[in-house]
Order: C-alpha cells, then sequence, then structure tokens
C-alpha cells in the first residue's frame, strides 16, 4: 500500500487529472490567438480593398458599392467568394466583358482577395417594396 509503486499511482493519478485541464487552457489561449490573427488579416484585406476599390472601381461600382452608372451591378454585401470568382473568371477570359475584363487582368490574387473583402464587409439592408 505505502510502498514506492503507490507513490508512483500517486504521482500519476495527479498529472492525468490536471493535464486535460492545462491543455484546455494552454490550447483556448492558442484559439484567441489565431482569431486574433485572423480578424486582424481580414480587417487589413478590408483595409486594403476599399483604397484600391477607391481608385480602380468607385466610378462605377460607387464609393460603397452601390452603382453609381447605369450597367454596373451593386457589390456592396455581396459574397466575398462569388466577387472572387466573377475576377478570376474575367482575368482569365472565362467570362468576357469589354470593360472588366480589361480591369481584372492585372489584379493579382491577392487584390482579388482585398476587393472581395471590402464589398462582401459593406453591410447591406434589405427591404422588400
Ligand atoms: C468603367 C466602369 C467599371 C469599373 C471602373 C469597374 N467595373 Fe466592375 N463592372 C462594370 C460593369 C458594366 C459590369 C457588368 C459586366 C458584365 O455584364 O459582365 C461589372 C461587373 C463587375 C463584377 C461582376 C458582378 C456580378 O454581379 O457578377 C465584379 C465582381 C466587378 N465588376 C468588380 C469590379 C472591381 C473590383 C473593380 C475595380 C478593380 C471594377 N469592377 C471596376 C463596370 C466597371
Amino acid at each position: 500500500m505505502h510502498g514506492p509503486g503507490a507513490r508512483v499511482r500517486h504521482l500519476i493519478s495527479g498529472v492525468s487529472h490536471e493535464a486535460p485541464l492545462f491543455y484546455e487552457k494552454k490550447m483556448k489561449k492558442f484559439m484567441f490567438v489565431l482569431a486574433f490573427i485572423a480578424f486582424n488579416s481580414f480587417a487589413d484585406d478590408v483595409a486594403d480593398g476599399r483604397a484600391k476599390a477607391d481608385t480602380a472601381c468607385a466610378l462605377c461600382h460607387g464609393p460603397n458599392g452601390v452603382a453609381s452608372m447605369p450597367g454596373a451591378p451593386n457589390l456592396a454585401g455581396q459574397q466575398a467568394i462569388y466577387l472572387s470568382e466573377q475576377l478570376k473568371n474575367y482575368r482569365s477570359g472565362k467570362r468576357q466583358h469589354e470593360v472588366m475584363s480589361y480591369i481584372a487582368k492585372p489584379l493579382t490574387d491577392a487584390e482579388i482577395a482585398q476587393l472581395a473583402a471590402w464589398y462582401s464587409a459593406i453591410k447591406v439592408n434589405v427591404e422588400a417594396p
């Protein structure tokens, strides 16, 4: 009962009871840091996308993504995945449009992600007539 074996068993049982809690706390901290990094890089993308959109897109799609030119679609609140897919399609030639094919041609993947982040981050309120 009181030999060295019991002492070892006692130590092991102490470790195995406390270890999960210890790792859970560590894991929570780690997840928080990951979420923090992800949020910050998303915020950076939105800011970079906005700056790019102001100079290259706002003329037709409006400063807040509500089209200022008849014939140009609204982009505000559109899904990021849809926006980046369309821009990549214009760039590759899969989707053709005189203006947009020309505009999308020089865009990098990073710029497309930033523009998509910006337009998708704009909040829109929908009200049926
Ligand atoms: C000179 C006007 C003009 C400018 C500048 C312009 N666009 Fe467009 N954009 C259009 C028009 C017109 C269409 C509709 C094209 C079509 O029918 O395929 C369009 C379509 C799009 C679409 C597809 C939307 C959908 O609903 O499928 C996206 C995405 C888009 N533009 C993003 C951008 C971005 C990002 C920029 C800036 C880098 C930009 N556009 C600059 C005129 C413009």
